[in-house]
């Protein structure tokens, strides 16, 4: 696939996910979004609090995330923060409370229904403090040096030039400003066949490179001082349905060993690095 396919791919399955909050191979997380009690349940397992998400509205709560970029950032009261594929809007409505009235917070993404939901769920509950543009996180719809600290939840993994993102994160900063980014990245290269995988691409694990590249694409791009504050290893289950690796292994052409292997080697980070 070349990087517009790859996109197009991206955008209709999220643009999927946005209208029916449910779809596709089962399990939540990173594509396979469901709303409903589960939802929550999921976003506990990749480190949000119960308490943090009752406050904010349920409806920005897909279960797409694999971390808690928000929560880890150390928001401060006037900050500008800026969410780099925000989808449904949850951690933009987490940021907005801790930047308070004096703070804003913008989300950018490229699927015209999530941003519809985002919207919608502002406008019902009033948050003047937040807004969404539709926008690609390697051309962003924001100005050089003019926010504090960046964010993104689950959504680098998903671009087809993430040096150029970094670049662009890199650009929109203040000097002095913050990036904590969580995202799903591989212990080990993953089987060729499964790398070519349109929907596991989508699903947040085919995109995925080697930790280590992805340290040296922050660094790449100007970042210093880039540290792990999170990891743990992603679940299996919130990638795809587990009862269907027999299936999906024969599609592959893959042992179901090694598909298992694969989405074994997937971890959740939260990188943290300074402009
Ligand atoms: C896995 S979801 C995560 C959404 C959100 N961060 C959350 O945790 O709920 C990925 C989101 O990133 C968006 N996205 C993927 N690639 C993008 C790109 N290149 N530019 C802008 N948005 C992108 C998708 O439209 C989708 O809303």
């Amino acid at each position: 696939m070349n990087k517009e396919e790859i996109k197009k791919q991206v955008r209709k399955r999220y643009s999927r996910t946005a209208a029916t909050g449910s779809s596709c191979c089962g399990t939540a997380a990173c594509g396979c979004g469901q709303s409903g009690p589960d939802t929550r349940q999921v976003s506990q397992k990749v480190g949000y609090e119960l308490e943090d998400l009752a406050a904010v509205p349920a409806d920005s709560n897909l279960g797409l995330g694999c971390g808690n970029p928000a929560g880890l950032a150390e928001l401060k009261p006037g900050e500008t923060v800026l969410d780099l594929g925000s989808g449904p809007g949850l951690d933009c409505f987490l940021a907005s409370r801790r930047v308070g009235p004096e703070g804003r917070v913008i989300g950018v993404d490229m699927t015209p229904e999530m941003l519809d939901r985002a919207r919608a769920t502002a406008r019902q509950n009033k948050y003047s403090n937040v807004e969404f543009r539709l926008g690609e996180i390697e051309n962003l719809p924001v100005a050089d040096r003019s926010v504090d600290v960046i964010i993104s939840n689950c959504v680098i993994n998903l671009s087809p030039d993430k040096p150029r993102v970094f670049k662009e994160a890199f650009r929109v900063l203040k000097d002095g400003g913050r990036l904590i980014v969580s995202d799903l990245v591989l212990t080990r290269t993953l089987p060729e066949n499964l790398s070519k995988s349109k929907e596991l691409y989508a699903a947040c694990v085919a995109g995925a490179v080697l930790k280590d590249d992805y340290i040296k694409m922050i660094r790449e791009a100007g970042f210093k001082e880039v540290k792990v504050i999170d990891e743990k290893l992603f679940p299996a289950e919130l990638i795809m349905d587990l009862k269907k690796v027999p299936q999906v292994s024969r599609q592959l052409k893959i042992t179901e060993a090694s598909l298992v292997e694969a989405l074994n080697s997937v971890i959740s980070v939260t990188f943290r690095a300074v402009k």
